[in-house]
């Protein structure tokens, strides 16, 4: 791969960085734009610019795949390292939130972990940059500096004055101003909880959290300028979604669902409990009550279903996890040891439940409601933030169907 330092930034076939840069790399990034183009993940030529211009590569010098018995460590300069960098692919940089678990896996062979911290997919970043309507000028917090790509591109569209980004672990935040100032860019990046804002940087004209929240705090319309917009993802493991919303004067706010999607590991307080330790602690299964279904697991838990946002709205909480004895079953299960178990076998569809709720009859009833709405999609639902609680509602806010946003465990 042919090294380049060069020193002044110009708009050429080869970017320029005063950072080191490879021809190598600025081919990919051109054919990542590309992909995401032809995604419809990526359409405003400020953005693409943006994704043309800044080194993906030199946010991701290290980074996990999955690998059959867990994570395997890549370094730069592997075979292969480049292109999974500017593959349109999450990439995970941490796990457990453990900053040496890489160096061990280097060392030992690929270890096991849940991801704390990744470079998101670029389809879904261009996706949630698009939708944050930014004009020049404006002012931006980002919750969940992570590796720092992300903010290198709010930086490269609005100028690093201009933007704050916030994460919870120090350990990344360190490694992201690092990575930035390699590119150029001091912004204001600190560590701090997001779910407070960032005060000392308020007020905001658009605030993105690039990790879940199960509802939205509250801290963020506040610090938001009214009329200016928060653009986060709900986490949901059932029914994720991308939201935006208008913030009005105080810790106020509506929005709505976009038809375009997103999801993100969920904001440190708001994480759930792992579905696989909750299929694992399940009771004797022998009482369960059984039958059958018409609905086909993916229905319920597919992203690409229009039936799976509504019923998210009916499962709060809820997990789907596949049965790690059969490859043809899903557990939906929840921390309050409720289960159900969907099972293909010889075209049909088995179900077995239990636990304090029915949650497989919950599916069922959930279906025939969303029939008799006339199916409506993600988008025609929207959001209302208020002091006294947080809702979702169909087609506006006075409707009379409405569910609240909420609920985790942290919130109770
Ligand atoms: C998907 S990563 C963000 C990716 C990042 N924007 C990038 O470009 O690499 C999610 C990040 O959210 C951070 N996070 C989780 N809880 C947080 C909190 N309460 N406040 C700030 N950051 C948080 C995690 O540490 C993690 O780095």
């Amino acid at each position: 791969m042919q090294a380049l330092c060069l020193q002044p930034s110009s708009e050429s076939s080869v970017t320029v960085y005063r950072g080191c840069m490879t021809v190598g790399a600025v081919r990919e990034r051109r054919r990542l734009v590309e992909v995401l183009r032809r995604e419809d993940a990526l359409s405003d030529p400020a953005w693409i610019s943006a994704f043309r211009r800044v080194p993906r590569h030199v946010f991701l010098p290290r980074f996990f795949v999955p690998d059959n018995s867990g994570w395997a460590a890549v370094a730069e300069g592997d075979d292969g390292w480049l292109q999974q960098v500017y593959a349109d692919r999450v990439l995970v940089t941490q796990l457990d939130d453990d900053p040496s678990g890489w160096a061990r896996a280097r060392r030992g062979g690929p270890i096991p972990g849940t991801p704390t911290c990744s470079s998101s997919m670029p389809a879904i970043m261009a996706i949630m940059l698009e939708e944050l309507r930014v004009t020049d000028g404006d002012r931006v917090l980002e919750v969940g500096s992570g590796t720092g790509y992300n903010a290198a591109l709010l930086c490269r569209r609005l100028g690093a004055s201009h933007v704050s980004t916030v994460d919870i672990d120090a350990h990344l935040v360190h490694t992201a101003r690092r990575a930035l100032a390699r590119c150029g860019y001091a912004p204001s990046c600190e560590v701090y909880d997001g779910a407070q804002g960032f005060p000392p940087n308020a007020p905001y004209d658009r605030v993105l959290c690039t990790c879940a929240v199960s509802c939205i705090p509250p801290a963020w319309l506040e610090q938001t300028r009214p009329g200016g917009l928060v653009v986060t993802t709900l986490n949901r493991p059932i029914g994720a979604g991308l939201v935006r919303i208008v913030a009005q004067r105080g810790p106020l706010g509506t929005g709505r669902v976009l038809a375009r999607d997103g999801r993100f590991m969920p904001l440190r307080a708001h994480r759930l409990a792992d579905p696989e330790r909750l299929v694992a602690a399940l009771p004797d299964r022998r009482d369960a009550a059984a039958g059958k279904t018409t609905l086909p697991i993916g229905a319920v838990v597919s992203p690409s279903s229009r039936f799976e946002f509504f019923a998210g709205l009916q499962l709060p909480d809820v997990s789907p996890v596949h049965d790690p004895a059969d490859r043809d079953a899903t557990f939906l299960v929840h921390a309050d040891g409720s289960w159900a178990r969907h099972r293909a076998r010889e075209g049909d569809y088995l179900v077995e439940q239990g636990g304090p709720r029915r949650l497989w009859d919950i599916v069922e009833a959930a279906y025939a409601t969303w029939r008799s709405l006339g199916e409506p999609s993600r988008d025609r639902f929207g959001v209302t933030v208020t002091p006294d609680g947080q809702e979702i509602w169909l087609d506006t806010p006075g409707s009379p169907h409405r569910w609240p946003l909420v609920a985790s465990d942290w919130q109770r």
